[in-house]
């Protein structure tokens, strides 16, 4: 917060290697499954992955090279065709899209200019490029896209494509179940992060009440237990439209499980494995996160709670850009950048705990929060309404904290996510909070 603000040379290396990562993640991805693979919608919820490769490019090419480089399209004729608000995904695959070689070198063709312009660019003066913003909104936005590829990875069946060291086995967690956070203001939100997007901003007081929050995500050894104890049958733990919804659909489990005998399986990346007793449950619906949390007797924690839990410092008694502090990522503090392919078991990760204690807040799963997808006071739609305002309403959830899918560049105590309350083919978890008298 003290050190002084970085200067042009290195605001341009960190945009630099931000999109020289997310490309090679996106060039992996695309390239471990063969073209079939590439053109075939594996799922109604997802696009074809070849459409996300040349999306990636044509949202670089409109920001990078016409907005900030002021340079005429390379290809109009195709922006439609990657205009996520023409077309829905369903619809995606009977596009004439550009077929996977097209693709490659079209998004190849965009990224060299970009560097091109990123090497003359002026990083101050306007507000889309101060601090290198538009370079990094667009390394974020292809590693948010790479997330949503690997989503799409996960639906795909037959043999598996993609493979990562697993994480460091961890020691059953044996420290308290759950954290309590003292009630007070506490500032969320922020005004001074370069590449926050614009829903994290701006930084804004909020006035919390004390609560506690499990020290980590539920596990699924915990979701077994309200499996077992009947939870999918029993009305009283669901919301009226959760309960419908899971009827109708016929949802007795976490997607991709399945009973086998006296154990539960899971698929994982085209491989079936016994659920891991000790991992952060990951496939659950909002409904689903919300029927746990009434069943143990507790709840879903609002955002707000969830980025108090997250970024609050007692000792100061202001908030940090992450639990560990104001330190970038490093792999000690959490698992982040699909460099493992699935959660760490809870309790992973004791470098990467808030002050307070709570672990496991940024990395891992996503996390369902209690609270609606909504602006902060002061919220203005930057640089396009399409990212974050026509989403703000009631039919939306919010999440918090980062999968393991996610990249740190996309990641921090502030990032919101959102969701439909019915979607669980992302990497969403939860864990669960109550409030307290007093503290
Ligand atoms: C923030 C993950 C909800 O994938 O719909 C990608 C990110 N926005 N391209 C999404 C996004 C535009 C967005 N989420
Ligand atoms: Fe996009």
């Amino acid at each position: 917060m003290t050190e002084p603000a970085p200067d042009a040379g290195t605001l341009r290396e960190r945009a630099l290697t931000s999109l020289t990562t997310a490309r090679e993640r996106t060039t992996l991805l695309t390239t471990c499954v063969e073209g079939p693979d590439l053109t075939a919608q594996h799922s109604p919820l997802m696009s074809p992955l070849v459409w996300d490769l040349a999306h990636i490019g044509n949202q670089e090419e409109m920001w990078l090279l016409r907005t900030v480089g002021g340079q005429e399209a390379i290809r109009p004729e195709i922006d439609h065709l990657y205009d996520a608000f023409e077309h829905p995904r369903a619809e995606r695959p009977s596009l004439p899209l550009l077929p996977p070689d097209e693709a490659r070198t079209y998004a190849a063709q965009v990224r060299t200019r970009a560097l091109d312009v990123l090497e003359s660019a002026r990083l101050d003066g306007t507000r889309l490029t101060e601090a290198g913003f538009a370079f990094g909104m667009i390394a974020q936005h292809e590693q948010q896209h790479d997330e949503t590829m690997l989503i799409t990875h996960q639906l795909r069946t037959g043999p598996p494509a993609l493979t990562a060291a697993d994480p460091e086995p961890a020691p059953l967690f044996t420290g308290p179940a759950e954290v309590v956070v003292p009630g007070g203001p506490f500032t969320m939100g922020t005004s001074s992060e370069p590449w926050a997007l614009d829903n994290e901003r701006p930084a804004h007081v909020k006035e919390v009440a004390p609560f506690a929050i499990d020290t980590t995500p539920v596990t699924n050894r915990a979701y077994q237990a309200f499996i077992e104890d009947g939870g999918y049958d029993d009305p009283r733990w669901w919301t009226r439209e959760g309960f419908d919804h899971i009827r109708r659909h016929s949802i007795h489990a976490p997607l991709f499980w399945r009973r086998d005998g006296g154990q539960w399986l899971r698929r994982r990346f085209g491989v079936t494995e016994v659920v891991p007793p000790e991992e952060p449950v990951l496939h659950v619906c909002w409904y689903e996160a919300d029927a746990y949390a009434r069943w143990a007797g507790r709840r879903l924690p609002t955002e707000t709670e969830w980025e108090k839990a997250a970024r609050f410092d007692p000792a100061t008694g202001g908030s940090m850009r992450y639990p560990w502090g104001d330190a970038e990522p490093e792999p000690e503090h959490a698992n982040l950048g699909q460099r493992h392919l699935r959660p760490a078991p809870a309790g992973s990760y004791p470098k990467g705990e808030s002050p307070l204690g709570v672990r496991q807040l940024i990395g891992d799963v996503w996390e369902w929060t209690a609270s609606d997808f909504l602006p902060y006071p002061g919220f203005t739609a930057f640089p396009y309404k399409e990212y974050s305002e026509v989403f703000f309403g009631p039919e939306y959830k919010v999440l918090r904290g980062g999968s393991f899918a996610v990249d740190p560049v996309a990641c921090r105590g502030t990032f919101r996510n959102w969701d439909y309350p019915i979607r669980r083919q992302i990497f969403s978890g939860f864990r669960t909070a109550r409030s307290v008298e007093h503290i």
